[in-house]
Order: C-alpha cells, then sequence, then structure tokens
C-alpha cells in the first residue's frame, strides 16, 4: 500500500530548498517504484498569511494522517513583531508537540570532501560521525508555567521553566542507547546537574537506562564543558544524548563542525517510528529566493525518511551516495565552496544529485552485463552513458 508523505515547504529558503528534495522524491518514485504519494500543506508564516495561523487545524490533521513529513523551514522578519504565540516557530513546536515527536537525530557527520570548507582544522573534524539525540517535546520549551508578568515594584519579569518527568527522560534515553547500540555503543549525556535540580535528575535516570544496556558504555557531562568539546575534540563522541534547548544549541555547534549547517538533515521520531524530517537549519531570509541556498541536508532528510519512516534503507543508501557523488564531482553551493571547486546554485545541486541516482542506478544494471552488451545498450540508449571503462 502506497505511504503518504506530507510536504510542508515553510518559509524563507523552505520552498526552495523543499522543492530539490520533492525533485529527488519524484525521481525515486519514477526510477525506483518508490511507492509514495505526496500532499503538500501549509505552516509557519506561510500559513499565517494564508489562513491566519503558524499550525492551521487542516495541516495537523494532515500531519496525523500522513505516514512521514518534509518540512523546509520557518520563520522570518515578516512575522517577527507577532506575538511569540503567533509566530511561525509555534507551528513547528506545535506539530512536534501534536504528534509527539519527541527523540529528535540530527547526525553531524564530515563528508571528506568538506574537510576544508569547516572552520576548524582538517585533523580536527575528519572522520566525523556523531549522533545528537535531543529530546523535542519537553524541558524548557514546552513547560508551564511560562510568560512575561509585571511585578508589584512595575518591573516586567519574564519567566520558564525548565521540567522534566522520569517518563519523558526514559524514553529519550532509551532512544540514544539503542542508536548507540547500532553505532560504537557510547553515549555521553549532556546536563548541568551541578546548578539544576532538573538535570540532576535526568542524569540519575539515565543511569538507570543504563543498567538495561550493559554493553553501551554511559558518561556524563555538563553542557559547557560539552560545547567546549565540541570544537576541541568533537571525535571523542559517539552519541549525545540531551534536553530540548541544550540540544538545539550543541546542534548548530556540531553542524560547523561538518563545513556548514546546510549539510545536516534530522529526523523527529515519536514512539512508534513515525516521523518528520527537516535541515537543522533555519529559513535564512538574508538568502531566500536568491537560489543559492544548499539544498543537501532537505536531500539529506529525504534519506533518513527512507530509512526510518519508509522502510527503505537501500534507497536511502542511494541517496546518501549520489550526494556524495557530486560532492566528488567538486560542485558546491556558496556555503560550501572553497578554492578549485565549482560554485553551483540550489537547482543545480538538485539536478546534480538527481543525475547521480539515474547514473547510479544505470551503473548497476550495466555493471552486471559483459562490456560488449553494455556499449551495445549504452549506443541504444542515444549515449546516455557513464561508462568510464
Ligand atoms: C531547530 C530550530 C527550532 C528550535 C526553532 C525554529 C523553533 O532552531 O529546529 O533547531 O529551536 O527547535
Ligand atoms: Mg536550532
Amino acid at each position: 500500500m502506497s505511504k503518504n508523505v506530507l510536504i510542508l515547504p515553510g518559509d524563507g529558503i523552505g520552498p526552495e530548498i523543499v522543492a530539490e528534495a520533492v525533485k529527488i522524491l519524484n525521481c525515486l518514485r519514477q526510477e525506483c517504484d518508490l511507492d509514495v504519494e505526496l500532499e503538500h500543506g501549509l505552516v509557519g508564516g506561510a500559513a499565517i498569511d494564508a489562513c491566519g495561523s503558524p499550525l492551521p487545524e487542516k495541516t495537523l490533521q494532515q500531519a496525523h494522517e500522513a505516514d512521514a513529513i518534509l518540512l523546509g523551514a520557518v520563520g522570518g522578519p515578516k512575522w517577527e513583531s507577532l506575538d511569540i504565540t503567533m509566530r511561525p516557530e509555534k507551528g513547528l513546536l506545535g506539530l512536534r508537540a501534536g504528534l509527539e515527536l519527541f527523540s529528535n537525530l540530527r547526525p553531524a557527520i564530515l563528508y571528506p570532501q568538506l574537510a576544508g570548507a569547516s572552520t576548524l582544522r582538517p585533523e580536527v573534524v575528519s572522520g566525523l560521525d556523531i549522533m545528537i539525540v535531543r529530546e523535542l517535546t519537553g524541558g524548557i520549551y514546552f513547560g508551564q508555567p511560562r510568560g512575561i508578568r509585571t511585578l508589584d515594584n512595575g518591573e516586567r519579569q519574564g519567566f520558564n521553566t525548565l521540567v522534566y518527568s522520569e517518563s519523558e527522560i526514559r524514553r529519550i534515553g532509551r532512544s540514544a542507547f539503542d542508536i548507540a547500540r547500532k553505532r560504537n555503543k557510547r553515549v555521553c549525556s549532556v546536563d548541568k546537574a551541578n546548578v539544576l535540580e532538573c538535570t540532576e535528575l535526568w542524569r540519575e535516570v539515565m543511569e538507570e537506562v543504563a543498567r538495561d544496556y550493559p554493553d553501551v558504555e554511559l558518561s556524563h557531562m555538563y553542557v559547557d564543558n560539552a560545547a567546549m568539546q565540541l570544537v576541541r575534540a568533537p571525535k571523542q563522541f559517539d552519541v549525545l544524548v540531551t534536553t530540548n534547548m541544550f540540544g538545539d544549541i550543541l546542534s548548530d555547534c556540531a553542524a560547523m563542525l561538518t563545513g556548514s549547517i546546510g549539510m545536516l538533515p534530522s529526523a523527529s521520531l515519536d514512539a512508534a517510528g513515525k516521523g518528520m524530517y527537516e535541515p537543522i537549519h533555519g529559513s535564512a531570509p538574508d538568502i531566500a529566493g536568491r537560489g543559492i541556498a544548499n539544498p543537501l541536508a532537505t536531500i539529506l532528510s529525504v534519506a533518513m525518511m527512507l530509512r526510518y519512516s519508509l522502510d527503505q534503507p537501500a534507497l536511502a543508501g542511494r541517496v546518501e551516495a549520489a550526494v556524495n557523488a557530486v560532492l566528488d564531482e567538486g560542485l558546491r553551493t556558496p556555503d560550501i565552496y572553497t578554492e578549485d571547486t565549482v560554485k553551483v546554485g540550489t537547482q543545480e545541486m538538485g539536478d546534480a544529485v538527481m543525475a547521480a541516482i539515474k547514473r547510479g542506478l544505470w551503473d548497476e544494471v550495466t555493471g552486471s552485463l559483459p562490456a560488449q552488451e553494455r556499449s551495445e545498450i549504452c549506443a541504444r540508449s542515444g549515449g546516455h552513458t557513464n561508462d568510464q571503462d
């Protein structure tokens, strides 16, 4: 039965980068029989403009019904003066909370071709492969009470609440340990247990969870040290698990290790593995509409979707291999451009990934054939050949 993917382009560069990711999905539908139906919806500023709410009822309904969601980005200066409860970001937060997407996976992988694009020295980042597991539906982002109140002396006071229940900590802990089991079996839990009681409990519960995973090593780190270690010696980490806000901050930091925040995909999963997939970067209003945004984080988010929600690990591998291939070819959007590479725009990058997917398929078909037959097929296909040998 075909699966249903909801496409939410959002704001700023969102529509541009999502268009490239949709190209890839359509290519997989045509060339690899990927059985998905695509539906479009509104979220963020685009939804405010069209229907007066950052998360219209219809979008939430569509999201509940979908098997997976692909989101671009939300927000921009146009909506910054709105009340905080009506801002585009509330659309994204409402989707995360409404669908209980508590487990946010943010892999930070350095493609070797981009070692020179990182602001850190190549030897510090080469071979980097870490996974940040961020709690996404709790903590200070959602804690009550919250607001801005006026004190008796007339001064205004802003307040938010950092709160985590044991069950919330336990389920994100299990996510992290389960993932670590498939990787290098090391979890570092990041907290501020020396100051905040809430994360003292976080640490205790992580210890409890660890007892069920004797094959996985657990360590703890305060968040300030973790930020420092991420730029000092990031390869010491395998899986990092942390709260909603610490994860927000540390994942941006980790992004820069990989050369550009334009390279990092993410998956936000519920307990059953249903997910929303989005690049970790924002709507970048400063470059919106100029056709220069990097679509690779969104395209790699499609790969995560194929793996985690659509049960298509082989197709996920194809997409990742195609991204690798375009980087090998030296194609770079401006955010990852360095000397001796070829600067391309958003659409060219998407087209190149699509071409690389098709080329990969072609190589697979022809690769198993004897040379003679292969060149005949190539000749018949009107010279469409990547036959280098
Ligand atoms: C992210 C973003 C969001 C967050 C914003 C847009 C609400 O920064 O996904 O990291 O803070 O979670
Ligand atoms: Mg963020």
